[in-house]
């Protein structure tokens, strides 16, 4: 490569992403990015915005007002609520079960938390009884964990935990970029004071944008640190007491006036990703919750049954597995990593690597968004049969693929 060269045009390889995500954006959701741009108060754009808000309400299943999107990838939204509800000194418990947890730990101590964790072996998930406990003896401003953890594969139950957490008078916020629509999450119900997403999963749309809501609890504990950029400073308004939040980008109380009514300026809204993000709710809205939820539920049954039947061992507590990813033990003898880049090579189908103490144990298959879909879960288990094969590694003979398709014929499919 010379510092001068002119590269060819744009034309990436066609694959199949069966991997932890991102994954294979619905082409309906490629289209809408490719939808002519607007200004940020061109009323069409603003009308958008608010179509958003709605939106996502929905597939929050919750009332909350303050339901939108921050622009970044999963984490922006994670540093946002942390950066603006989080002051110096404040406890936060994180019950950690994979990455996902340590990064939530990592962005909670850059802001100056007092971090406690508690921590389960990686493959398995906390008794709600456990976190009780240690609520009760943090007593922590914020309870901060993940859904499902894409690095172990398994999914925390948390139907009871915003009720604990209320209980202490903590805050709940609940990271869950790697399951919404993939299984259930109904925020309301189910008490959560703040859940942060992000599209490249389950939603089926490309990473960029991350969808948050909270509810008036969190709002007024942003509010009580309330400060507006000099420039566009209504007249008389007065910052509020707290500590200026340490961020202008991930400023929660600036966001609430920009999506608000207030329509206070702050960045440029990213015009594409929001299209991007209004596309991938409405996809998802149409086919409707329960029906994502199935479909995830299906693909993962099948894709467990034929990682059985070619003899292969699935990694995990499986009565806690997360539908959309599934993780599988290497088997002895091969490189994994050589496996999956023959797998990318031969076939053009990602699978998942994985982090930590699972690094070299474990692939990690993922089935979520528009790639859940029987054929998709076929091609990838007759591939990563003839993939083994090529390794001598000895497997009945499209055991896979006949064993998956005996969980689609079940349900008629
Ligand atoms: C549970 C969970 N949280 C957070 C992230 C971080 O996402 P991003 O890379 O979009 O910031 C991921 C990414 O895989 C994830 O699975």
């Amino acid at each position: 490569m010379t510092a001068n060269e002119i590269f060819e045009e744009l034309n990436p390889p066609p694959r199949l992403m069966m991997g932890p995500g991102p994954v294979n954006v619905d082409p309906r959701v490629l289209n809408a990015m490719s939808m002519p741009l607007l200004g940020q108060f061109d009323p069409a754009f603003t009308e958008y915005m608010n179509e958003v808000m709605v939106l996502y309400r929905q597939v929050f299943q919750t009332e909350n007002r303050w339901t939108f999107m921050i622009d970044g990838t999963a984490r922006a939204a994670i540093e946002t609520f942390m950066v603006s509800v989080i002051e110096p000194g404040d406890k936060v418990l994180v019950p950690v079960f994979g990455r996902f947890g340590h990064l939530l730990t990592e962005i909670a101590e850059r802001c100056a938390a007092d971090v406690e964790i508690i921590e389960v072996e990686w493959g398995e998930v906390f008794d709600p009884q456990q976190i009780e406990d240690a609520v009760k003896r943090v007593r922590p401003k914020v309870v901060a964990l993940c859904q499902g953890d894409t690095s172990t594969t398994v999914a925390q139950p948390l139907a009871e935990i915003g009720e604990i957490c209320a209980r202490y008078d903590a805050l709940s916020y609940v990271d869950a970029t790697a399951s919404l629509v993939g299984m259930d999450l109904p925020v309301d119900k189910w008490k959560i004071d703040c859940v942060s997403v992000s599209l490249q999963k389950c939603l089926a749309g490309p990473p960029g944008i991350a969808p948050i809501t909270f509810n008036d609890r969190v709002a007024e504990i942003v509010n009580r640190r309330k400060h507006i950029e000099k420039g566009i400073r209504p007249d008389g308004f007065e910052a509020a007491g707290g500590p200026m939040v340490a961020s202008n980008y991930f400023d929660l109380g600036m966001l609430m006036d920009y999506w608000s009514e207030a329509r206070l300026n702050h960045h440029t809204e990213a015009t594409s990703m929001l299209y991007a993000a209004r596309e991938c709710a409405r996809v998802v809205l149409k086919e409707g919750l329960q029906a994502s939820f199935d479909r995830h539920a299906l693909a993962s049954r099948a894709m467990v049954a034929g990682l059985e039947g070619l003899g292969l061992r699935v990694f995990g507590d499986k009565s806690h597995k997360m539908p959309n990813v599934t993780g599988v033990y290497i088997p002895d003898g091969i490189d994994g990593e050589a496996a999956r880049a023959e797998m990318l090579h031969d076939f053009g189908i990602e699978i998942g690597t994985s982090f930590g103490p699972l690094h070299g144990k474990i692939w990690r298959i993922g089935a979520m968004g528009y790639n859940c879909q029987k054929h998709n879960i076929l091609i990838c288990l007759a591939a990563l049969e003839a993939t083994l094969r090529q390794h001598d590694v000895s497997m009945p003979a499209g055991g896979g693929v006949d064993a998956a398709l005996v969980e689609y014929r079940a349900v008629g499919q």
